[in-house]
């Protein structure tokens, strides 16, 4: 092929240097004009990890910056985010007891129940999710119920996933996030809030949740490891593109609202590819290891914080997502704020 610079199509001049792209990007007018991808705090999720007890604020070792928060002091981690323009919160609970079906995930007066119903009482325009799973609650911290042999049992997990789901809503929760991967649990967790009467509670369910090592600092903060093995069996395989997107639009299938794909940059192409198979909100979830990840090279000055936050963020949301879970989310959303000025 010859190389010229008449090259084009339609026999029209469209090559260099007839096209110049640099004119699009000559002053910071033009290309805050032309930006095509936005990050808005209104996208953001932040989540939270509540407690027991009254007065804790307890920094989390494995992930500086972060808190654990008995419910009464959760104002001091929720009310600097609505003021910053954050809308929406995820909860996770350190439950007060643990037992072998998790059933602390379902009792009302534990941690995400307690923070659902003061949350949505004292600040009524936010948006709540709970995360539903059963390994913050299982003495064993598998997402279910065992069998005898030590494996997760899928169908009896449907029904200790049902109940947590029923009894997050029934405390406020406008979305329930089932986080467990299990098959099926998205249609047993519809069909139960709707037998309930509670058909406008939303699910966001992860739906490509891959079996990640970036969990690793959130398991030591929700105290939720496995004691013994790992939860290949339930989460997806990272080097199984198909048999991500095919397990993620079953969860679409089966009623879910909101489809949330993490850790977030290491599956930016499959919320790339979910965005081409569906218009559902996409969410993209960045995770305890990427939050530690960016945390300590900000720390250390190896990276810029501003710059290195927005464009990671920004990526998420160029992959396709709608809304980020992100534990910068107040930060981000205070230089969103500074930088919209
Ligand atoms: C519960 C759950 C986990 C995360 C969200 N929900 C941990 C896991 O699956 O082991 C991870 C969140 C994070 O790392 O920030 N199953």
């Amino acid at each position: 092929m010859e190389f010229g610079l008449e090259r084009g199509g339609g026999g029209e001049m469209s090559g260099f240097p007839a096209v110049r792209m640099r004119r699009l990007r000559e002053n910071a007018t033009l290309r805050n004009m032309l930006t095509e991808v936005r990050l808005e705090p209104e996208h953001l999720i932040l989540p939270v990890f509540v407690c027991p007890g009254e007065g804790v604020s307890e920094p989390i070792p494995s992930m500086p910056g972060v808190c654990h928060w008995s419910v009464d002091r959760a104002p001091e981690v929720i009310e600097p985010a609505i003021d910053a323009g954050v809308k929406a919160f995820l909860f996770f609970g350190l439950p007060a007891y643990k037992d072998a079906d998790g059933t602390s995930a379902f009792d009302s007066d534990q941690p995400v129940q307690r923070a659902l119903r003061f949350t949505r009482g004292k600040y009524p325009d936010t948006v709540l999710f709970a995360d539903t799973c059963m390994c913050e609650y299982t003495s064993h911290g598998h997402c279910g119920h065992l069998t005898e042999d030590g494996r997760v049992d899928n169908d009896a997990t449907l029904e200790l996933l049902s109940k947590t789901a029923l009894s997050q809503a029934e405390a406020g929760a406008h979305f329930v996030a089932p986080s467990d991967m299990m098959d099926g649990r998205v249609g047993a967790i519809r069909s139960a809030l709707d037998g309930a009467g509670m058909s406008s509670v939303g699910i966001a369910s992860y739906a490509a949740k891959l079996a990640s090592a970036f969990y690793g600092p959130f398991r030591d903060a929700a105290g939720s490891a496995p004691s013994f093995g790992d939860r290949k069996s339930y989460q997806l395989p990272p080097a199984n593109p198909r048999e991500i997107i095919r397990d993620a639009l079953m969860d679409a299938e089966e009623g879910a609202d909101m489809l949330i794909v993490k850790p977030a940059a290491p599956c930016l192409d499959i919320a790339c590819r979910l965005r081409a198979r569906t218009d559902m909100p996409l969410v993209g979830y960045v995770v305890s290891g990427e939050y530690v990840m960016l945390r300590s090279a900000i720390s250390s000055g190896a990276l810029d914080a501003d710059r290195a936050l927005l464009e990671y963020h920004i990526a998420v949301r160029r992959s396709g997502c709608d809304l980020v879970i992100t534990y910068f989310a107040t930060e981000l959303a205070r230089l969103l704020r500074r930088d919209a000025r």
